[in-house]
């Protein structure tokens, strides 16, 4: 049976939360007897407890924290990102896999999502730390009609997103260190990478990949001083697909919103209020004249306004700089 059918069967199992007869599975599905119980065995193979009660059905009793395809599209909520999805026990990097299907013309939405990751990108050519067991690594595929500059705003669109997905899924409340570090008490818990393809002022498609640390018991140690997970700060395990689906629905949401104006004017005040270094003094790291300031938030381009020592106001464009607190991390 197809992901979709076992998605669709793990899915009605989770809504109702109590047993499902057989033969409401197959009138649900369209579906034989024989195909139900090989989609059940597929799931208990992947981990899923199922009870199966004659005369009263399958059950479901507890999920793993599994990322497959079956497994996401059973949690998610969105209309049309995500429609096509690829997970990978293990992939040089989601963003080159995400750029390899937009060669094989992929759609609009694609969603790539490995457990593990062997050249992992992170911003200025560094690289992300990838290992398996407990991180989310996952690259959007989007084919959005705004022109180039436009683009790295979708990286601020992504850590709002992020951030709303991590608060609904987790309760958890973290912070965003311009233009897109998520922070939780002080320390980097995801980033996101944003590239894309272009051709004289035309987007061929955008990859937007974030990384996140959900349930790593410890860091290595050359990213303990300033990255942290969610487990770490919580003291509790997240489920990854619930997760995932959070932040996609939220991220859905929010790039409608982007696409009506193209900019971030209707989402600067959220994106605002999250923002850990607003009204606090940062250190704009530009090569020919670095400067200090106090940050007042973001402009509808996504640029970070900072009030300089002479009271002028600079508008600090993401691609170009990066800010440093002057104190710690943030
Ligand atoms: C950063 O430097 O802060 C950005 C890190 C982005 C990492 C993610 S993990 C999923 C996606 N695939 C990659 O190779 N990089 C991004």
């Amino acid at each position: 049976m197809k992901a979709d059918k076992k998605a669709d069967i793990l899915k009605l199992l989770r809504e109702c939360g109590g047993y499902l007869s057989g033969q409401e599975l197959c009138r649900r599905f369209a579906v034989s007897r024989t195909a139900v119980w090989k989609a059940v065995k597929g799931l208990k193979d992947e981990g899923y407890q199922i009870e199966a009660i004659q005369n009263k059905g399958y059950r479901l009793l507890a999920s793993p924290d599994a990322l497959s395809v079956s497994e996401i599209k059973s949690r998610l909520q969105t209309k049309w990102i995500a429609q096509a999805i690829a997970c990978y026990d293990t992939l040089d990097s989601t963003n080159l896999e995400a750029k390899r299907c937009a060669q094989g013309d992929w759609e609009n939405g694609t969603l790539i999502v490995a457990k593990k990751q062997t050249a992992g990108r992170g911003r200025r050519g560094r690289s992300w730390e990838s290992p398996a067991g407990g991180s989310l690594f996952f690259s959007l595929l989007l084919k959005p009609e705004i022109a180039p500059d436009k683009a790295p705003m979708l990286t601020l669109v992504m850590a709002l997103s992020a951030a709303e997905g991590i608060k609904e899924a987790t309760k958890t409340d973290c912070g965003i260190k311009w233009p897109n570090d998520l922070v939780l008490n002080g320390k980097k818990i995801c980033g996101i990478l944003t590239e894309m393809d272009t051709e004289m002022g035309y987007i061929h498609n955008v990859v937007i990949g974030t990384g996140i640390n959900v349930n790593m018991k410890e860091m290595p140690p050359n990213l303990r001083q300033n990255a942290t997970s969610l487990l770490l700060e919580r003291g509790e395990k997240t489920v990854r697909s619930v997760l995932l689906a959070a932040i996609l629905r939220h991220f859905e949401k929010n790039y409608e919103v982007f696409l009506q104006t193209k900019d971030l004017s209707r989402l600067r005040e959220a994106y605002n209020r999250l923002l850990l270094n607003d009204g606090r003094e940062v250190c704009v790291l530009d090569a020919q004249n670095p400067y200090e300031g106090v940050a007042e938030g973001i402009n509808a381009a996504g640029e970070l306004l900072v009030r300089k020592k002479d009271q002028t106001l600079a508008a600090v464009y993401a691609g170009e700089v990066s800010v440093r607190g002057l104190y710690g991390y943030v």
